[in-house]
């Protein structure tokens, strides 16, 4: 009975939405569990805009940002290469790749991205820049159930982690929308001046759950 409750209040609490403003998500560890697995409702994405700031001194390639569905693990993946200044993003498990990456190490970054299934093109923003646009794929939404998880790579729906491409360090200011948000919006965001937040994702209201040493501590 009180172990039912309990089990109960755990489920309710994570789905209670916090407000993460001034803070930040810590992985300290590279392990292939730690990570922080998201809860967004929506169903299907035509158009969708990334956004979030990242710190890590990881010199091997990483995951950034983890969207997975039943029909594309990589449905939408953030991936930084281990040579120093190219990335990648994928979309329903299409890659783009992209150079002059200027990623410095112990840093604050501040990384969007921008894709729309009408047009098949993405982009990638560092630090206020935009990067060469390019097409990945058109004509295919992103079709639920959709996964999101910070921390760690998903080679499955919802799982296969690998330690060699989890992210260590820290994360912060996390928005997902389902559109195309303006270069303006994108660089206000990058600028730490107003803006929008995300309708798929918003950091003031994040519904999430953590798995494993995943800290949440103020920003600095
Ligand atoms: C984001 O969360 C804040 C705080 O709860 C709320 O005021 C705002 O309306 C939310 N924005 C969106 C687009 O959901």
């Amino acid at each position: 009975m009180v172990f039912m409750l309990l089990l109960v209040m755990l489920t309710t609490c994570a789905a209670v939405p916090q407000d993460l403003t001034g803070k930040m998500f810590t992985f300290p560890q590279e392990t292939n569990t730690a990570h922080v697995r998201l809860t967004t409702e929506t169903k299907e994405l035509k158009a969708l805009t990334v956004c979030l700031r990242s710190f890590t001194d990881l010199q091997r390639g990483h995951s950034l940002f983890s969207l997975a569905t039943p029909s594309a693990a990589n449905d939408f993946l953030i991936w930084k290469d281990a040579t120093s200044n190219t990335a990648r993003l994928y979309v329903r498990d299409y890659v783009a790749g992209f150079r002059g990456v200027d990623y410095k190490l112990n840093t604050w970054h501040s990384i969007c991205s921008t894709w729309d299934s009408g047009s098949g093109v993405i982009q990638l923003w560092l630090d206020g820049n935009p990067l060469s646009r390019k097409f990945i794929t058109s004509g295919s939404n992103i079709p639920g159930p959709i996964i999101i998880v910070f921390g760690q790579d998903q080679d499955s729906h919802g799982g296969g982690f690998v330690t060699s491409e989890s992210f260590l360090g820290m994360m912060s200011d996390v928005h997902m929308w389902d559109y195309i948000v303006s270069p303006t919006e994108i660089r206000n965001y990058m600028d730490h001046v107003n803006f929008s937040p995300g309708n798929v994702l918003n950091w003031s209201a994040l519904e999430f759950q953590i798995t494993g040493r995943v800290l949440i501590e103020d920003k600095f």
